[in-house]
């Protein structure tokens, strides 16, 4: 039996429902190297904006037991050098990419919209925009954007009024009791796709030097230990909204971890921190789902979601 791997997320179709996670896989084609990345439904390219940002000081990533906490603090090139220096790289390998964008206020993910639907006016390759709505806005007292309701709100149609064609994807923060509401307010305003979820902020000591392990203290904990959190949150999103697109992101290790993402109601699952372990870790996965479907007799990878989408 040959399994069909396309699924579709919002109105666009990918060729299989394997993704990078934004951050952890460079800002191209990097991943190139381990295997044929046009075979993966897309990269989600490291957030970037319309200027070039250093970053946090480091140290910026750092192990904690099985899992990781990093502080990178948006590290990248400007939108215009990355489509220059590392698009034609994404292009040329027959990859789809989902250009991730942050911005300090609004204004600022508006410009990034513009300038990614501008881009991708010439390249077939860039297939969405994620809005990382999990950075924090300066203008209001550095809350996180997508901890408020109503900022979501205005976010989301902001960046829809200058996102062209390109279908727009929302990556939500988990450090909520809100992320239903929150998914609401997105989809409410025009998201196509709600991506769950950003990492945990956690904090870790090392106990010899009593100082923090991070040079900025506080950091995004990802892998096993957001797991369960994000499946819960894909869950929830998928019960209140059915028709939505929904990619599962969080301690994705296994092709286990990605079909319980799909069978919570994900259309999608991406992969971060297993690509540190392992950078053959999609393709893996891709091909452990396969092995799932053929042994239980399943022809369209897409039926792994058990949620009726009508
Ligand atoms: C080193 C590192 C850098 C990251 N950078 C970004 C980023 O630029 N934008 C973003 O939306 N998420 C970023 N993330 C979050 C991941 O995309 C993902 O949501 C999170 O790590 C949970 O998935 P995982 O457990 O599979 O790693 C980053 C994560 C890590 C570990």
């Amino acid at each position: 039996m040959k399994v069909d791997l396309e699924v579709k997320i919002g109105q666009t179709s990918l060729k299989s429902p394997i993704l990078t996670a934004a951050g952890t896989s460079g800002h191209g084609a990097e991943l190139g190297a381990f295997g044929d990345l046009g075979k993966l439904g897309a990269i989600t390219v490291k957030s970037l904006a319309v200027f070039p940002w250093s970053g946090n000081r480091p140290v910026r990533v750092a192990p904690i037991g099985r899992d990781m906490i990093n502080s990178v603090g948006l590290q990248g090139p400007s939108i215009k050098t990355w489509s220059e220096k590392y698009l034609p790289g994404i292009e040329k390998c027959g990859a789809k990419a989902v250009v991730s964008i942050w911005g300090r206020n609004i204004s600022e993910f508006r410009e990034a919209a513009m300038e990614v639907s501008n881009i991708a006016e010439d390249s077939e390759s860039i297939i969405a925009i994620e809005v990382n709505a999990s950075c924090p806005n300066l203008e209001n007292r550095k809350r996180i954007f997508s901890h408020d309701k109503e900022v979501t709100k205005e976010l989301v149609s902001e960046v829809k009024s200058r996102s062209g064609y390109l279908p727009v994807w929302i990556k939500l923060s988990p450090n909520t009791p809100d992320i239903v509401d929150i998914g609401g307010a997105a989809v409410e305003r025009g998201a196509e796709v709600l991506v769950l979820t950003n990492t945990l902020v956690g904090f870790a000591i090392d106990t010899d030097s009593g100082k923090p392990v991070l040079g900025n203290k506080y950091g995004g904990v990802s892998g096993h230990a957001l797991h369960s959190v994000a499946v819960r949150a894909v869950n929830e999103c998928r019960l209140e909204f059915p028709k939505v697109g929904i990619v599962g992101v969080g301690g994705v290790f296994d092709a286990k971890d990605a079909i319980e993402f799909m069978m919570a109601g994900a259309n999608a699952v991406g992969i971060g921190t297993a690509l540190f372990k392992n950078p053959r870790a999609p393709w893996k996965i891709l091909n452990g789902m396969v092995s799932y479907c053929e042994d239980k007799q399943i022809q369209h990878i897409k039926d792994l979601n058990l949620i009726d989408e009508k």
